[in-house]
């Protein structure tokens, strides 16, 4: 199967180079072309625009940072309507709002094209892994196409209805782990501050009730103040956004998404949008100082 691949950050490397050793045929773009050249070691062949790319593959998946930069592929020139048409399904797997999904999807399919929102739940080493969890909706029959790909990518597939489901069911996802987050961090400045041993705490967390994948696997790298990117905190404060903005439109009150996300915004403020999202606990230690 030979796919298209366009953006080839954490996410989008990871997922294309599993795709390549996997036997798929994989043409990849990005907007800084140099990142290409990894892939192309492995493999890939290079299109020199998103344009191109669609031109060349039956099936274009993209991965990219946000709805500005999701639109700007589709949209702008050398992009990818310039040559979606009949027979050709457009797969975006970057973490947008449903409007933006929407805007997508009516102009892929009145283009003659199909299209499929793909977001997924997992990071950096499920991706590379292909342990990702993909949150599907728009066109069956393209998502049934797909599923060679998605076989590789992740270790469960959703299938959610119509486009916007996927987006939407995402934010509530991310919503819940940057919340989470934020009182994982707040816990661990607490235990250090009233004398306890942060390790003791580490321990206790993961033999109870809310022992989970993320504690472990982030809390030791945080008290070691090892913030190295897996999931890049502008983005999980980009969902924070994205996902109190579907809390307006639906009327329900979030309370602690919303200082979630106060606490990510002062984070960015401070100059750690690059960094892991966990680096939002730098956040509460200075306020608790
Ligand atoms: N990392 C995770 O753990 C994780 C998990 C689940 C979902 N996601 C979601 O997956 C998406 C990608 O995340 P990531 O971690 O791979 O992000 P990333 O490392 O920051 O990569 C972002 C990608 O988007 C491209 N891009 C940004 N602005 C662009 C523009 N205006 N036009 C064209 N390309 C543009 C970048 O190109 P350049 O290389 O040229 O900058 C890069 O290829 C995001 O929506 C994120 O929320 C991430």
């Amino acid at each position: 199967m030979e796919v298209g691949f366009l953006g080839l950050g954490i996410m989008g490397k990871a997922m294309s180079m599993n795709l390549l050793r996997n036997g798929f045929k994989v043409t990849v773009w990005n907007r800084t072309l140099a990142k290409c050249n990894e892939l192309v070691a492995h493999g890939a062949s290079v299109g020199e625009t998103p344009a191109a790319v669609v031109k060349k593959c039956k099936i274009t998946i993209a991965m990219l940072s946000d709805p500005a930069a999701a639109l700007s592929v589709v949209f702008d020139k050398d992009g990818v309507l310039e040559q979606i048409c009949s027979g050709k399904g457009y797969i975006d797997m970057s973490t947008v709002d449903a409007e933006t999904s929407s805007k997508i999807s009516e102009a892929i399919i009145s283009n003659g094209g199909h299209f499929l929102e793909a977001p997924v739940s997992g990071s950096k080493q499920p991706a590379e892994t292909g342990q990702l969890v993909i949150l599907a909706a728009g066109e069956k029959a393209l998502y049934d196409e797909a599923i060679p790909a998605f076989n590789v990518l992740g270790k469960k597939s959703f299938f959610l209805g119509q486009v916007g489901n996927g987006a939407k069911m995402k934010l509530v996802v991310n919503m819940i782990m940057g919340s989470m987050m934020n009182a994982f961090s707040e816990g661990l400045v607490l235990a250090e501050k009233c004398g306890l041993d942060s390790h003791s705490l580490l321990d206790v967390l993961d033999l109870g009730g809310m022992a989970n994948p993320m504690f472990r696997g982030k809390g030791p790298a945080m008290l070691k103040t090892d913030f190295s990117p897996a999931f890049p905190l502008k983005h999980q404060q980009k969902d924070m956004r994205l996902a109190l903005s579907l809390g307006d439109e639906n009327a329900v009150s979030m309370p602690v998404a919303a200082a979630a996300n106060e606490a990510f915004k002062k984070a960015r403020s401070m100059g750690l949008g690059d960094l892991d999202f966990s680096a939002v606990y730098e956040t509460v230690k200075i306020t608790k100082q």
